[in-house]
């Protein structure tokens, strides 16, 4: 698990605790482990993109199970973050048919246009690379997903346009 010695502002509101008691009463009352992968979706969303210890241990607390089971989940899964990450995430797709239509290049020609390495947020905290195993698009490599919202066919010109629409502010991350 990814280790960050960054603290983060707790903050269940009561919106918040509505919706992840929604989560839970979706699953009979003693498997209410099920609501995990979901409940910890909502609480990264209300929480800056990232799940500090504290956090998922609050998250085991309403669960009602160990902090090692939140754990588990949270650093398996490249969706949820455990340290605070570039506003802007080009998650790109890293397998075979995204890689044999040139995503490795993609991702360098980013990383030189942004100055960062892979993993590495820009110092503004706006942009980061990462990469990801097969996002279920092959039919549209080489392709990235950014917030919600998948980027398919990729170019340079299209990741040159990305990047200015995010700066502009007119990127649109989560679909709800
Ligand atoms: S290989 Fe890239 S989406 Fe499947």
């Amino acid at each position: 698990m990814e280790h960050t010695n960054q603290t983060q502002n707790i903050n269940i509101t009561d919106a918040l605790m509505t919706r992840i008691n929604e989560l839970i009463s979706h699953y009979p009352s003693d498997k209410r482990k099920s609501a995990l992968l979901p409940v910890l979706h909502e609480v990264q969303d209300a929480h800056d993109n990232w799940l500090s210890i504290e956090l998922m241990d609050r998250v085991a607390e309403i669960l009602q199970i160990k902090p090692i089971e939140v754990y588990e989940v949270a650093s398996f899964y490249s969706m949820y973050n455990q340290r605070p990450i570039g506003k802007y995430m080009f998650e790109f797709c890293q397998t075979s048919p995204c890689c044999l239509n040139g995503v490795e290049n993609l991702m360098d020609y980013t990383c030189n246009k942004l100055g960062v390495k892979v993993g590495e947020p820009t110092p503004d905290g706006m942009f980061e690379v990462r990469g990801v195993e097969c996002l279920g698009a092959c039919g549209y490599a080489p392709m990235m997903q950014l917030g919600d919202f998948y980027q398919e066919h990729l170019t340079e010109e299209k990741i040159d346009q990305l990047i200015a629409d995010c700066k502009d502010n007119k990127i649109i991350l989560h679909d709800k």
